[in-house]
């Protein structure tokens, strides 16, 4: 988890590399030591023994070793969890979305994943003591279905001046895959520069899917895939922020028993995430969601609403 050392002073290393490291976002020495030097190479231009040194001179600063339990369970407190809009949701995901995590907002069309990520765009801004993280959110939207108004309005049903809720989300839009994967890769420049403390990305495999069609380019996608997850996460254990990513569910039709809709990303996807979680439509305007994989929360269910202030609990 990152301990925020303002600039790094790395001995022996010169002021131009570190202006380089400084441009794309690597200001701490645990930005630089999770990121592998091949990829600070491709980022910063430098060469690859630079690369290499400055990646061991940061983890020589960073104790990179063994931990006693007891120290990484100090750690663990410094992550925040982020209030969902829903208590019964905030409940089962153990408190809310959890900073140094990936959380999987799996579901169908319509079944609440992107009003969930609105949702958090606002209750992310909000103060700690108020079940947020206290910072800028950056969204990456795939799909084109990032909507300005509805945060407003999201803001506005909750009494939150909507101008700077929507000032402080960053939003970009990636026109495919690769434009995604520039996107997710350049992540730690603009986290580092604007505090964000949520990164969205609505939706994770969509572009995957649609340009990687047939079997012989599977593991070419997987792997793409897989180094974008990588990614996020590095940057959501380095900067102690919440990735959220939405997924779509794809129907298996030689399924024999169960729910026959799977989600999409393979087991890529369903490793890299650290909770997942399946949102389902309900009666009217109610959804229920579903904790299908996690490291420790229980498979709950949460029951939720969607009204004009976003997600809601049932109960209100
Ligand atoms: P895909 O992106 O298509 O996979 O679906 P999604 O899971 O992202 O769906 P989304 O979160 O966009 O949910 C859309 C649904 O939210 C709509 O069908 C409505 O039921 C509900 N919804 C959206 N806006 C409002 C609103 O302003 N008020 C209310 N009451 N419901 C809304
Ligand atoms: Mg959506």
């Amino acid at each position: 988890m990152a301990e925020d050392v303002e600039m790094v002073d790395l001995d022996g290393v010169s002021s131009m590399t570190l202006a380089k490291l400084r441009k794309v976002g690597l200001t701490t020495y645990e930005a630089i030591a999770v990121t592998p030097s091949r990829e600070i190479e491709d980022l910063t231009g430098m060469g690859a023994d630079t690369a290499q040194k400055v990646t061991q001179l940061a983890r020589d600063k960073i104790d990179h070793g063994f931990i006693p339990a007891t120290e990484v369970l100090e750690q663990r407190k410094l992550m925040l969890r982020c209030n969902t809009g829903s208590p019964d949701l905030n409940r089962v995901l153990g408190g809310g979305i959890e900073t140094c995590a990936i959380t999987e907002l799996i579901g169908e069309f319509g079944s609440g994943k992107t009003q969930l990520c609105f949702t958090l765009s606002v209750l992310a801004q909000q103060p700690v003591e108020q079940g947020g993280f206290a910072g800028k959110v950056c969204v990456i939207d795939t799909e084109g279905t990032f909507i300005p108004e509805r945060i407003k309005q999201i803001a506005e049903a909750r009494g939150i001046d909507a101008t700077t809720i929507l000032q402080n989300v960053l939003v970009a839009r990636a026109y495919n895959s690769e434009h995604q994967t520039i996107l997710i890769k350049n992540l730690p420049q603009v986290v580092q520069k604007n505090n964000v403390k949520l990164v969205i990305v609505d939706s994770m495999i969509g572009h995957f899917r649609g340009e990687f069609i047939g079997r012989g380019t599977l593991s070419d996608r997987q792997q793409k895939i897989g180094a974008c997850l990588a990614a996020l996460l590095r940057v959501a254990e380095a900067f102690n922020l919440a990735v959220v990513l939405t997924n779509q569910v794809q129907a298996k039709p030689d399924t024999a028993y169960g729910d026959p809709n799977k989600p999409t990303g393979g087991h890529v996807m369903a490793h890299a995430c650290t909770h997942r979680i399946y949102l389902r439509k309900g009666k009217e305007n109610t959804r229920i969601a579903q904790v299908i994989d996690s490291p420790y929360l229980p498979e709950e269910k949460a029951r939720f609403a969607v009204d004009a202030a976003g997600v809601i609990g049932c109960e209100q």
